[in-house]
């Protein structure tokens, strides 16, 4: 099972459009996910169409102990499973903060279902509080997406410093695996230049032995696609709602390296395959497409 918590501490910049549609192209793929509402904003779970006032479906209770994470989940798509936030998640970070081991909470929930899942995606709310590193101390990976604007690195060195204080008191497997640049406008000299500082900050850290020093930007960039920003509305992925489109294209392309670390659109391709024939297997996914009982 891989953990990945997509963080920025920022807001708005691709988080949960992210998380919603990496998700939806490994399970398209037969990959079998489980995406994780950790912001009490709650937009993931009504971007994947789940009413967010639903009181069952939650991460809340999985993090006060009242329930397991077999239970609080939902299925909402073939092979994707949510565990949901609501607006009861606010009040979560201050009542938990007199529990011992507060900060493993979401990590021991996952223990029992570890071998139930291909992928945990761990969608962060835009702070570093308790919620972000109960996330932290769940995932093995960590990615960043980054919106290309002025100011897009600052806060970055906060953000990585506090993944190396999990990853040296808690959680030693942690990495940042990866930079994903989102709505990218390659027409902008500032989206380029962004690009570049990140590259210069990940190639003056290779040969030290921080959690980052193994990080690389995804090869893709999401472009601005104004498609990506209605989809939320109608509760669909991008797949769903205008499976054409750039958004489409970068995001399956955004998987595909997250899955096989390149892109030679492998995943594409099965979805030609697929309408020829059904019941292809993708070599890459051939020893994980069994799904769990629902
Ligand atoms: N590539 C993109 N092009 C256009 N709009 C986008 C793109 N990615 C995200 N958006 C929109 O930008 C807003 C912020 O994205 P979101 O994923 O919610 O960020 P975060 O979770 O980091 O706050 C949302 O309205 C979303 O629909
Ligand atoms: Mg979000």
């Amino acid at each position: 099972m891989r953990t990945i918590a997509v963080l920025n501490q920022k807001g708005g910049v691709g988080k949960t459009t992210t998380v919603v549609n990496v998700a939806a192209a490994l399970a398209d793929r037969g990959l079998r996910v489980l995406a994780i509402d950790l912001d009490p904003q709650a937009h993931l779970t009504v971007h994947l169409g789940v009413d967010a006032e639903q009181k069952d479906c939650g991460i809340y209770k999985v993090l006060a102990g009242s329930t397991s994470i077999e239970e609080a989940v939902v299925q909402v798509r073939p092979n994707l499973r949510l565990l949901g936030a609501g607006i009861d998640l606010v009040g979560a970070e201050a009542e938990l903060v007199g529990e011992v081991g507060r900060e493993i909470i979401l990590r021991q929930a996952l223990e029992p279902v570890k071998d139930k899942f291909d992928y945990v995606l761990i969608d962060c709310p835009p702070s570093l509080g308790l919620l972000t590193l109960n996330a932290l101390s769940a995932s093995t990976e960590v990615v960043i997406p980054i919106q290309p604007h002025f100011l897009a690195l600052q806060g970055f060195s906060r953000l990585l410093q506090t993944v190396s204080l999990v990853q040296s008191r808690i959680n030693p497997a942690l990495r940042v695996s990866a930079i994903l640049m989102c709505m990218f406008d390659a027409r902008t000299s500032l989206s380029t230049e962004v690009r570049e500082d990140i590259e210069k900050f990940l190639s003056g850290a290779r040969n030290q032995n921080s959690p980052w020093a193994g990080a690389q930007i995804i090869p893709v960039h999401v472009r601005r696609n104004i498609k990506l920003a209605e989809a939320p509305s109608y509760g669909k992925t991008i797949f769903e709602y205008e499976p054409g489109c750039h958004g489409a294209t970068d995001y399956l392309a955004v998987a595909e390296f997250i899955h096989t670390g390149k892109i030679c659109g492998a995943f594409e391709q099965k979805k030609t395959q697929e309408s020829a024939a059904e019941n292809v297997t993708e070599p890459a996914t051939q020893d994980t497409t069994e799904s769990i009982s629902s």
